[in-house]
């Protein structure tokens, strides 16, 4: 057990991870062979991963100016990965110093380099937590101690939903963190898809790492929205959601959908 009562499995450095083989795709450092070697065979077949991974960066930005241009004051980015320039907390304090930002990860290499970067100033936390225990993330102290739940809060599932199996239940794990969320709230959402190529070559260079590929339909990433409302341009390609430049040349190959939708009631 760590001290936030969470079952650590260690830092196992023999299996590919998802935040440090997205690293890799990023250009970042925190990474190791295997996960190089699991990044490099995902591009050989998947080539548009490269750019897929930017252009889900680019979004998560410009999704985070949205929310916090539109007054929200607290963000609960659940698979937060590992810290990557700039950070939702940085583009947040662009807007507004006074953000609060609470960072989520399952992963305990994430944890260690978020500490290693995060100000004990209160306005910002790293919880190690679970998606799939999406209760426990709500009632954490140290979630509680950023988040105040009777405010708006913007909810951020950013490439981290295609990481759980139909078998556990990602609609579920959804409704209750939306259950969580006061009117004014917004989730901001991103998703890995097949619809643009055949990707299951790709979907397996995931079995043997630590949690596994799961590729959903634009209908099936839709259904994550139940019970709030879409804003323009609805769910999109994540080059084509409110672009600030023109979208880079093959973002229609990108497979990834993204979206911000407002919670309503
Ligand atoms: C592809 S990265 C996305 C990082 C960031 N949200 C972004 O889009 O730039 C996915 C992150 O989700 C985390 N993750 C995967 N499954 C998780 C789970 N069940 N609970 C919490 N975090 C999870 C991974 O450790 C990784 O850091």
């Amino acid at each position: 057990m760590t001290q936030d009562g969470f079952r650590a499995e260690g830092i196992d450095t023999s299996r590919p991870h998802p935040a440090r083989i997205y690293d890799y795709l990023l250009g970042g450092k925190d990474n190791y062979e295997v996960d190089q070697q699991a990044g490099d065979e995902l591009a050989a077949k998947a080539p548009e991963v490269w750019i897929s991974v930017q252009a889900n960066r680019a979004f998560m930005r410009r999704a985070v100016q949205y929310v916090v241009g539109s007054g929200v004051r607290q963000i609960l980015d659940v698979g937060t990965g590992l810290p990557t320039s700039p950070n939702v907390h940085e583009i947040a304090h662009e807007a507004a110093p006074d953000v609060r930002v609470a960072y989520i990860d399952n992963d305990p290499i994430v944890k260690a380099h978020a500490d290693a970067l995060l100000s004990r100033s209160g306005a910002t936390s790293i919880v190690l937590g679970d998606l799939r225990d999406p209760r426990a993330i709500v009632d954490h102290p140290d979630v509680r101690q950023v988040i105040d739940f009777d405010e708006p809060v913007a909810l951020l599932l950013v490439a981290i939903l295609h990481f759980l199996t139909d078998a556990e239940k990602p609609e579920e794990v959804v409704a209750t963190l939306r259950d969580a969320l006061p009117a004014g709230s917004f989730l901001v959402l991103s998703h890995a898809t097949g619809d643009f190529f055949d990707r299951s070559e790709a979907q397996a260079v995931y079995n043997n790492a630590t949690a596994t590929m799961n590729l959903r339909s634009r209908a099936e990433v839709e259904r994550f929205f139940d019970g709030f409302e879409l804003v323009k341009p609805g769910l999109a390609q994540v080059p084509f959601w409110r672009p600030d430049t023109p979208p880079p040349a093959r973002s229609d190959e990108i497979g990834f959908y993204g979206g911000v939708a407002r919670r309503t009631g």
